[in-house]
């Protein structure tokens, strides 16, 4: 198992256990993180399931396609590590990530 943290704009860290080949949004509400609403479903066409991803795990989670840039435009507050959770694959590299929740989403 993977574990991925998402800590809130609060500061609290919630860590689950995530499963290869799924995304982080997956994991997310499947945990009920709160702050992630993924009313899309992981279509990549809602910008709900916004989060920053911690500046050292920035280059392992890679950069956004072009169309999570464009969805991303969409998202509120967002930064250059701005990522849609649901375009982020759980691999094992990823075991000990970080990821913030914006304030709000949409
Ligand atoms: S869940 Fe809708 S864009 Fe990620």
């Amino acid at each position: 198992m993977v574990k991925i943290t998402f800590v809130d704009p609060e500061g609290t860290a919630r860590t689950v256990d995530a499963e290869e080949g799924s995304t982080v949004m997956e994991n997310a509400v499947r945990n009920g993180i709160p702050g992630i609403e993924a009313e899309c479903g992981g279509a990549c066409s809602c910008a709900t399931c916004h989060v920053y991803v911690d500046e050292e795990w920035e280059t392992v989670t890679g950069s956004p396609q072009p169309m999570e840039e464009d969805m991303l435009d969409f998202a509120y507050d967002v930064r250059p590590n701005s990522r849609l959770s649901c375009q982020i694959r759980v691999t094992p590299e990823l075991d000990g990530l970080v990821v913030r929740t914006p304030i709000r989403q949409g």
